[in-house]
């Protein structure tokens, strides 16, 4: 992550100069500061025709999401993936588990293509599926693993969703978190959830949205035996909460809501269910990417909104609303260091050699993991009530 000591606003740009997963492309990278970028992204796509798709998540960058046909969450994206059947080409501006997803549920002829393979999610990585089994192990050691139902966050890898898929468990978003969480409590007497891998969504769902309360809830820490927790522990909880969490909206403090609230009298605090619980209970409102969008769509001008989710997000929702007061949540630059692996010379490097007939960075899930992880995504499709947008 970047982060550079800036004042609440205005809002910087900021330029991600880690690697997290340490991958290099392949070929010749264009180097950032050649001025013909946008020039050969325009003329590679015009090239490609109807051959090719562009996806941009709400968290890229502006130089990349200028080139996408379509933006939206993660959810969203993978759905509009899957209604492109005559595309060949699937260029996904995002990071890996949303690719993933989208080759999933696209056919076996398309191509799902991550610019940066560098581009992963750390709260995803905070779930390898070997931990996860040895946890489910442990559930079956503790008389428990027959009334668990896995439930997992779209931020998760392929496995991890195979996994719940092969355990009657089911797929969620941020915006279905609770209609899942009905579900699966549906589904056996005396259920208790293992929620992946996002302790924040799965404690802010469980308790603000389904009246639990956080006695009903443990964390399950990978990290230690046993997950750390005794038998009757495991008995006793209704929610186990994987530990894990987003490095980007885990940064969000109460100090600043407190800050802000004391400078603006009729701030409105609009956070992201990956925050904090302390944070969440201190804000107005709490929604997914799409609530929030929505919801500065739908204020009045003249409102003062500060927003606690990725930087590029609510940049690009303060340049689109000038006529509402946006500042960030937090006193330093957030943006998410993977999501802005992402940028124009990765963008024009993989859109070239597609046109010079290299398929680069393709995105691939194996067929066994694909069957199972397609289970719990499709038992999500299937849900009730609400779709996977507020
Ligand atoms: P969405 O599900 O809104 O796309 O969010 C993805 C994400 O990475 C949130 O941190
Ligand atoms: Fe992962 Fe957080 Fe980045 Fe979203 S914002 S991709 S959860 S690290």
């Amino acid at each position: 992550m970047t982060t550079i000591d800036l004042p609440l606003l205005p809002l910087g740009k900021g330029r991600d100069l880690t690697t997290e997963r340490g991958v290099e492309c392949p070929g010749d990278l264009p180097a950032a500061s050649d001025p013909d970028l946008v020039a050969r992204a325009r003329k590679a796509k015009e090239a490609l025709g109807d051959r090719v798709f562009v996806l941009g998540h709400h968290y890229q960058r502006d130089e990349v999401i200028q080139f996408a046909d379509v933006t939206g969450d993660s959810f969203k994206l993978a759905r509009d993936a899957a209604a492109r059947p005559e595309a060949e080409f699937i260029v996904f501006c995002g990071v890996h588990f949303m690719a993933e997803s989208a080759d999933i549920l696209t056919a076996d002829t398309q191509k799902v293509i991550l610019p940066d393979l560098s581009a992963g999610c750390s709260m995803a990585d905070m779930a390898r599926l070997s931990q996860v089994e040895d946890a489910w192990d442990a559930m079956a050691d503790a008389g428990v693993q027959g009334s668990v139902v896995p439930v997992t966050y779209m931020n998760s890898s392929a496995d991890i969703k195979a996994f719940c898929g092969r355990n009657g468990g089911v797929v969620c978003t941020s915006s279905n978190a609770d209609v899942a969480l009905e579900w699966a409590f549906a589904q056996k007497p005396d259920a208790k959830i293992l929620f992946l891998p996002d302790q924040h969504l799965g404690r802010n769902t469980a308790v603000l949205k389904m009246g639990f309360s956080l006695d009903d809830c443990v964390v399950w820490d990978p990290q230690k035996p046993g997950g750390g927790l005794t038998a009757q522990q495991l008995q006793d909880a209704k929610m186990i909460l994987w530990k894990g969490h987003c490095s980007v909206h885990g940064r969000f403090s109460e100090a600043v809501v407190d800050e802000l609230r004391a400078q603006h009298e009729d701030i409105k605090i609009l956070v992201h269910p990956e925050c904090k619980h302390e944070v969440v209970l201190k804000a107005d409102l709490v929604g997914s990417t799409e609530f929030i969008i929505k919801t500065i769509e739908a204020a009045e001008p003249g409102t003062t909104w500060a927003i606690g989710t990725e930087l590029n997000l609510v940049k690009r929702l303060a340049d689109a609303h000038p006529d509402k007061n946006i500042v960030f949540l937090d006193r330093n630059v957030c943006y998410c260091s993977t999501m802005n692996r992402i940028d124009l010379p990765h963008f024009v490097w993989a859109m070239e050699s597609l046109v010079a007939g290299q398929v680069v960075n393709q995105i691939t899930v194996d067929p066994d993991t694909e069957r199972d992880a397609l289970v719990a995504l499709e038992r999500m499709l299937s849900l009730p009530g609400k779709s996977h947008r507020d």
